[in-house]
């Protein structure tokens, strides 16, 4: 079982590279699920329906989100029909959506969660006791478990990775947009990455235009952040290869995109 997961996509630079590559990678990588993290697609904010839309036919078959899941009110109207865009599991219970999905890949299938972190991010439900419930539930039905744990803390997504080492197959940390380089499968067959890192502009801070954000830190004044619309771009994710009868993983591969990194096709 073969994961392709892409971080966070951010804005139409972001949609653009995916779009771009996507046959690309899935020519090199061939994986039986590709899970993409859509929160930022929307101008750094939210996403949309035509964008979840775009994504399915790009190729994605899981969309993941975050603490931006709720900036376009819009997904309020069509989230609840869809069973494979995903939000943070541990969100207040009545909460819309679902915070875990199962994508068929032909007789099996594979179970992705969502959970998002409380350190420096607001203050919601423990995601370690939801997403052991969750792992538990997922685990009756199949072998193959997947987390995007979309967190601000470098110790808080170590220790999902440890707390769930040898129960999931990975455990992929999302949401500060910077590629960690600590890519390992841990001692119990869980693949981990601490943030498999952004996808969207290259030359921006964290996605946004540099001179909003140098504006703010050297005035500390508001400043509205904006998504640069050109540009260099770069793409972040991660392969991850599971045993097909522990659903433990054997392999993960960093995948970086951009001028510095180039990919040859
Ligand atoms: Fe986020």
């Amino acid at each position: 079982m073969k994961i392709l997961f892409i971080g966070d996509v951010v804005g139409s630079p972001g949609r653009n590279i995916l779009k771009e590559n996507l046959p690309h990678l899935k020519t090199k990588y061939r994986p039986d699920v590709t899970i993409v993290n859509g929160e930022n697609a929307a101008h750094g904010k939210g996403i949309t329906e035509k964008i979840y839309r775009n994504f399915k036919e790009w190729g994605a078959n899981v969309i993941t989100l975050g603490n931006h899941a709720w900036d376009k009110k819009e997904i309020f109207e069509f989230i609840d029909d869809v069973d494979d865009m995903i939000r943070p599991a541990n969100f207040p219970v009545d909460t819309p959506g679902i915070g875990m999905a199962f994508h068929k890949v032909g007789q099996k299938e594979i179970a992705v969660i969502n959970a998002q972190g409380r350190t420096f991010l607001p203050p919601i439900d423990d995601p370690f006791r939801v997403v052991d419930e969750l792992v538990n539930e997922a685990k009756a039905r199949t072998p193959y478990v997947f987390v995007d744990f979309h967190a601000e803390a470098t110790s808080e997504k170590q220790a999902m990775g440890w707390f769930l080492d040898g129960r999931v197959g990975g455990v992929v940390g999302t949401h500060t947009h910077v590629q960690t380089a600590d890519q390992r499968i841990l001692p119990n067959g869980t693949a981990y990455i601490t943030d498999v890192g952004m996808t969207g502009p290259y030359d921006g801070i964290l996605g946004v235009e540099k001179e909003a954000v140098l504006r703010r830190f050297q005035t500390a004044l508001p400043v509205r952040f904006e998504v640069p619309s050109d540009g260099r771009t770069q793409l972040s994710g991660v392969c991850i290869e599971l045993n097909k009868d522990t659903g433990m993983a054997k392999k993960i591969e960093r995948i970086l995109i951009n001028d510095d990194h180039p990919f040859f096709h």
